[in-house]
């Protein structure tokens, strides 16, 4: 019994295969399918009475790429050229065999074809795509750390011209049906209905049984080759593009660019093969392992719920709770009524209610002035939310977030004040950015009902959410509050209270390493651009301006209070006491900080910091300044991980991308110790520890761990 396709030969000799990988709901690329479509080839080639194939889909998309919990596994134990070219290799040649088969091949696209998918169709002599609004048409491998390999780098430019598959293959850009035809990438559209007896009549009115670039003087549209002055400045505004966004830590984009000029220039067999290489680059290349790995194996696990407990039944949420509707509020209840829930949001005043209700309209005016929400679906999810500042019209939520200003006596009032009125069933949740979860579940009658939801600003944007379980809290609260993260649609990690939870503890050291460099007499700008070249969205001090040097102070101060005798102070304080008190620069919000913001210029580095922050006579080099931010972060995650704050190393690896935009190609913080190689990381940790300060010094528990060999995955 077949497990992907299946062929049916018609009366008029046309073979229809349709693919229907079974289990999965969209067609994925497998080592089966592989198997099966080349059984299915031969039967074309070997039955006299088959004129030609159509290739369909079951499902409702044609088909997605190639199954990526096998790509990871693949990655995952490639280690030689040899392997990684046994793996490659073989995806070209299936597709150069339907390509080179003798009878016309046409790909019947329903809806969705990506990748691998896509690739397939490219291989046919003829395409022809259902009239589908939902059809979206790509090569996304390189958003996964690949080139598309199986013809993908060769045969998209030598349909539509280097300069315009480049744009696809280097962004990983989607296309609708209407923009693939007008691009040449498909031949026709047609009624749905009509789709697959299209298809068939090409086979049967003599379609050609060959592609362009296999005729004798086949041209690339446009050109190719370095001689070819349009060509040449491509790849030329193509590469510095490249290295611009990625500063080289990505090598998928490059190879791709090299995939493309050197295949090209050759006959396309041989093009096939600089492809294979190239792919098997990427395959001996941890960057792509490390994606695949935590963006979208994990991602997609956690997404589905992975970490929620077992046993507990699903729960939707149907109404919320907000309280306080400030900046946090107001965010929280537009993602959930966006979501469908009903949202009741409270504030002390009317006014101030109604302000956080104004946000969401904000937002929808948005959505609807670029066509993403006609006027009466935004006007639906505005209706859902409704300001108050009545206690009692809480009564029928299930579940609460709590989001009013960070202070413990009133969290704790409002905590009692919700408790009286909401049912016993309900959970209460606080979107505390500092104070432990435990604590704060001292107002609550109801501590295992109690939990921490910490989300980001700006809530409607960021895509991750920590959950904090606190020393009470019970299965059920957690499963509820994974149940609610997935209603709106983003990531959930699960973490273990502590002070900062996972995020901000590990955040933390990031920003404090920054100004220890500057205390050192580390040029501000070395600083910035060392974070920004290992892949950090912003430099440290442009961070701390943001989220506001002024709240750092405070969050500091505020762990000194509750630590006592125990408070040490962190190597960075004196940089930010000075900022605080002697210089009132307190961030962004208040028009300075480590930069200043001219009202008719672009920000830039504060020119007073050389005086009160000396410049060092001698300079560290690049290098050491990005492995000092990105050593002191993946050591603060180890750490997390022994105390059990965290429990598994994907919260660690998802929290830290997706959180504070740990760079994506190290797969996150612990898949960055992995990558290094756990041994060589402690031995580097324990270098940095003697040049730089203790905050480097690895643990008993760390090196006992190296010295097993036992990294995180
Ligand atoms: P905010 O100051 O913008 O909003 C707080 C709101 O709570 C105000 O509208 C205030 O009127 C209201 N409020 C005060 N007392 C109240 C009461 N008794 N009943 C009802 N409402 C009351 O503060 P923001 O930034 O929204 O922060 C809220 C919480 O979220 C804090 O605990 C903060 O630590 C946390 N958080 C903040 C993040 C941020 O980036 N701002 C990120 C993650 C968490």
């Amino acid at each position: 019994m077949n497990q992907c396709l299946s062929l049916h030969v018609d009366a008029d000799g046309v073979a229809l295969v349709t693919i229907d990988v079974v289990g999965r709901p969209m067609n994925v690329l497998t080592p089966t399918f592989h198997a099966e479509l080349d059984t299915a080839l031969e039967q074309i080639k070997n039955d006299p009475a088959v004129r030609g194939a159509v290739f369909a889909s079951a499902k409702a998309d044609f088909m997605a790429g190639a199954d990526l919990k096998w790509i990871l596994s693949s990655v995952s134990s490639i280690k030689t050229r040899e392997q990684a070219w046994a793996f490659a290799a073989p995806l070209n040649a299936l597709f150069r065999k339907l390509e080179t088969l003798g009878k016309p091949m046409v790909a019947a696209l329903n809806g969705t074809a990506l990748g691998g998918g896509l690739e397939l169709a490219l291989a046919c002599h003829y395409r022809v795509a259902a009239a589908n609004p939902a059809t979206r048409l790509g090569l996304p491998e390189v958003l996964v750390g690949l080139l598309p390999g199986a013809g993908g780098t060769q045969r998209l430019p030598r349909m539509i011209g280097i300069r315009e598959a480049l744009l696809l293959l280097v962004e990983g850009t989607h296309l609708t049906v209407e923009q693939a035809l007008a691009q040449k990438i498909i031949d026709r559209i047609v009624p749905a209905e009509d789709l697959i007896e299209t298809a068939k009549r090409y086979v049967l009115e003599g379609g050609r049984a060959s592609n362009p670039w296999d005729e004798k003087h086949f041209k690339v549209p446009g050109g190719a080759g370095g001689l070819h002055a349009g060509v040449a400045q491509t790849f030329m505004g193509g590469t510095a593009l490249v290295s611009k966004r990625t500063l080289h830590n990505y090598p998928a984009p490059i190879a791709i660019l090299s995939a493309v000029y050197e295949g090209t220039q050759l006959p396309i067999e041989m093009g096939l093969q600089i492809e294979s290489t190239y792919l098997g680059t990427l395959l001996l290349d941890p960057v792509a392992r490390n994606m695949i790995r935590t963006l979208f194996v994990n991602k997609g696990a956690a997404d589905k719920g992975a970490r929620r407990p077992v046993g507990v039944p699903k729960q939707a949420v149907k109404t919320l709770g907000v309280l306080g509707a400030g900046m946090m509020g107001a965010g929280i209840a537009y993602v959930s009524a966006r979501a469908g829930m009903g949202v009741m949001l409270l504030d002390t005043t009317a006014e101030k209610a109604q302000h956080g209700r104004a946000y969401s309209e904000k937002l929808l005016a948005k959505e609807v002035a670029r066509g993403q929400q006609n006027d009466a679906s935004a006007q639906r999810v505005l209706s859902r939310i409704e300001p108050t500042t009545d206690f009692a019209s809480l009564m029928g939520c299930d579940l609460i977030v709590e989001a009013v200003f960070e202070d413990r006596a009133l969290k704790a009032a409002v905590t009692r004040q919700t408790e009286a009125v909401i049912p016993s069933a309900t959970v209460f949740a606080s979107n505390t950015s500092t104070l432990p979860i435990t604590g704060l579940a001292e107002a609550s009658s109801r501590p295992q009902q109690f939990i921490g939801i910490h989300f980001f600003s700006p809530v409607e944007k960021m895509p991750l959410v920590e959950i904090i379980v606190g020393q009470h809290t019970d299965e059920a609260t957690l499963a509820r509050a994974i149940d609610y993260v997935i209603q709106i649609k983003k990531t959930p990690i699960v973490v273990n209270d502590s002070r900062g939870f996972y995020t901000s503890r590990v955040f933390g050291t990031f920003t404090n390493e920054g100004m220890t460099l500057l205390g050192e007499g580390v040029k501000p700008a070395l600083i910035e651009n060392a974070a920004k070249m290992a892949g950090l969205p912003v430099g440290p001090l442009a961070v701390l301006d943001e989220v506001t040097v002024e709240l750092a102070y405070h969050v500091t101060q505020q762990a000194q209070l509750a630590l006592g005798a125990a408070y040490t102070p962190a190597s960075g304080w004196p940089v930010m006491r000075k900022m605080v008190e002697d210089l009132k620069r307190l961030g962004k919000r208040h028009g300075q900080g480590f930069y200043e913001y001219p009202a008719d210029a672009r920000k830039r580095l504060w020119p007073g910091l050389a005086e009160h922050f000396p410049v060092a006579l001698a300079q560290p080099d690049v290098a050491e300044v990005k492995t000092r931010l990105l050593y002191i972060q993946a050591l603060e995650t180890a750490r997390c991980m022994e105390e059990g704050v965290l429990t598994d190393p994907i919260d660690g690896d998802l929290g830290s991308i997706l959180g504070w935009g740990f760079p994506a190609w190290t797969g996150g913080t612990l898949s960055f110790i992995d990558t290094v190689g756990i041994a060589a990381f402690v031995t580097e940790c324990e270098r940095l520890a003697l040049a730089y300060g203790p905050r480097f010094q690895p643990s008993a528990a760390l090196k006992a761990r190296a010295a097993r060999g036992e990294g995180y995955y």
